[in-house]
């Protein structure tokens, strides 16, 4: 049986990886309507990634013997002004991420809850993976700055990625 201060902790991330999930999807639309379908495929992917995230941290809850909660969510932005700016946010997000997920195992750990520590491994190397791919993306769009037919190909790599992950050969 879970402990009520880690179920209401799990509860509270599973908000986030829902608000992930929506801030991506609004960052995939802003894309869309902006002439980056690549970055919008990759964002809409993305978009269920996170709600992979969500669901796996669910089913875990109630697995335990405690009852997942659905928490309210705020509206993300809607306006992200440029490709950079984008994934700037992504990283950004990622890394608040990260930190909240390391202070959940922190707490695992404090209360002796190795269950929940091992299973919260998994989550430790998925931020890895994300906030490295995220900063190579960033790092991509940097380089290219203004220059129209080198951010045309870093949104043809964005779509590629993304076909990779709806095939699952990641
Ligand atoms: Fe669920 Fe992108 O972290």
């Amino acid at each position: 049986m879970i402990q009520e201060n880690i179920e209401t902790a799990l509860n509270k991330q599973v908000q986030k990886e829902e608000f992930s999930s929506r801030l991506y999807l609004a960052m995939a639309i802003w894309c869309e309507v902006n002439g980056y379908p690549g970055a919008a495929a990759f964002l809409y992917d993305h978009t269920n990634e996170e709600r992979m995230h969500q669901m796996k941290m669910i089913h875990y809850i109630n697995e335990r013997g405690g009852k997942a909660a659905l928490y309210e969510l705020e509206a993300p932005e809607a306006e992200f002004g440029s490709l950079e700016n984008v994934f700037t946010q992504v990283l950004a997000h990622e890394e608040f991420i990260t930190r909240s997920i390391n202070e959940l195992y922190g707490l695992t750990v404090a209360e002796n809850d190795y269950t929940t520590g091992n299973f919260l491994q998994w989550y430790i190397t998925e931020q890895v993976e994300e906030e490295s791919a995220m900063r190579t993306i960033l790092d991509k769009i940097k380089l290219v700055g203004k220059d129209k037919a080198g951010m045309f190909h870093v949104d043809k790599d964005l779509e590629t990625m993304a076909q990779r992950n709806t095939s699952g050969n990641v």
